[in-house]
């Protein structure tokens, strides 16, 4: 078993180990103790991995309800927030019961929301689904919905008070679904870790629970900084801010993690262009994010995106921070005038 723990406003495990869902109910009953328990999930993930848990939970004689979601982004909505948190009044979850996430980012985050505000905030456990969920939403308090207006636009902060990872979950997700996490565990290589970035050359499925714990403490640590995201938790949004653009470009078909894997390499090209980094570092990460599928070029213009980036609501004023690569496990906040946007994302997109 591999554990991590998170010293945030609270402090919490996360354990790694193939098949720790089928014992599940053994740590949730030693951190809450006799408690209610509501599982939510979606309907994917239900079909797939709720039995292993419910009988967990049962063998230890812990009683639960469960709130199943239609699976996708557009679950994770106001209306569904709503539903839930009349769910678990109606059934009579009280301050010292919990909620279960088992899902991917989607459930995790709706869960999170939900129990951060029901009864002014309950405990909540992750167990995540997805890669991009385990090395990334799972951990560090942040939780949404999304509006009409754009994507989590309402959250709260709100820390689980544990997160259970199975890798073995992750064999039933498509390529395309894995690929998507990839982006992110590269994410942190770039950021500030070199030694992992290398170490993911040797792959990624193969070594996967290392992986994992190597993402999470490395979120921890950003997370333990800056809990509240007012500065060193920016960084998480390498490949970010032109990512999100280009999803919205693209209506949504692109994938989150097919448009972090881009919007990092127009970063990376816009360092290279201003002399912040080399074009050898360029290169690798080009050839890491192809090496697990994931793809690197944008069909958008730069006028395309700005219009969609200068609207971004992690705007402040007429600046916008970008995340640029100073470097392969450096990279550092760049702030960028709005008028200078533009320009800076056509070097991103002309080639090398
Ligand atoms: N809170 C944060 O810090 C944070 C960070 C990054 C992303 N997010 C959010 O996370 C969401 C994306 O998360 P995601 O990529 O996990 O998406 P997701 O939850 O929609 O899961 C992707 C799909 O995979 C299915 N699935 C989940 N686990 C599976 C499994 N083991 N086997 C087969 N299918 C499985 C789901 O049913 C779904 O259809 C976005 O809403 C994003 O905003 C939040
Ligand atoms: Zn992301």
């Amino acid at each position: 078993m591999k554990e991590v723990t998170v010293n945030a406003s609270s402090s919490y495990n996360i354990l790694i180990e193939k098949e720790i869902l089928w014992s599940a109910g053994k740590y949730i009953k030693r951190l809450i103790g006799d408690k209610k328990l509501c599982i939510v999930t979606d309907d994917t993930v239900d079909a797939l991995y709720s039995k292993p848990l419910e009988d967990s939970l049962k063998s230890q004689n812990l009683s639960f309800i469960k709130f199943v979601i239609p699976h996708g982004e557009a679950s994770k909505s106001a209306s569904n927030l709503i539903s839930l948190l009349e769910f678990l009044a109606t059934n009579r979850i009280t301050r010292s019961d919990a909620l279960i996430a088992l899902g991917g980012g989607v459930v995790g985050d709706l869960t999170g929301f939900a129990a951060g505000v029901y009864l002014r905030g309950i405990k909540f456990i992750q167990i995540p689904t997805t890669l991009l969920a385990m090395v990334d939403s799972s951990v560090g308090g942040k939780t949404a919905i999304d509006l009409q207006a754009g994507k989590n636009l309402a959250g709260v902060f709100h820390q689980p008070a544990l997160v259970l990872c199975d890798p073995d979950t992750l064999d039933t997700l498509s390529n395309e679904i894995f690929a998507d996490g990839c982006a992110e565990v590269i994410k942190y290589g770039i950021i500030n870790d070199k030694d992992f970035f290398n170490l993911l050359k040797l792959g990624i499925k193969n070594n996967i629970e290392d992986v994992i714990k190597q993402c999470v403490t490395n979120k921890a640590k950003i997370v333990e900084l800056d809990e509240f995201d007012n500065g060193t938790r920016q960084l998480l949004n390498l490949g970010h801010t032109i990512g999100h653009a280009i999803e919205l470009c693209s209506e949504l078909r692109v994938s989150h993690g097919s448009a972090v894997a881009i919007g990092t390499v127009i970063a990376t090209k816009i360092a290279v262009n201003l002399n912040l980094c080399s074009k050898q570092d360029l290169n690798e990460i080009i050839d890491l994010l192809h090496s697990v599928g994931l793809p690197t070029e944008c069909p958008y213009t730069a006028s395309a995106l700005y219009s969609v980036a200068s609207a971004d609501k992690k705007r402040s004023g007429d600046s916008i921070s970008l995340i640029l690569p100073y470097g392969i496990g450096n990279c550092k906040i760049y702030k960028v005038d709005i008028c200078n946007l533009e320009a800076l994302i056509e070097k991103g997109l002309n080639s090398l």
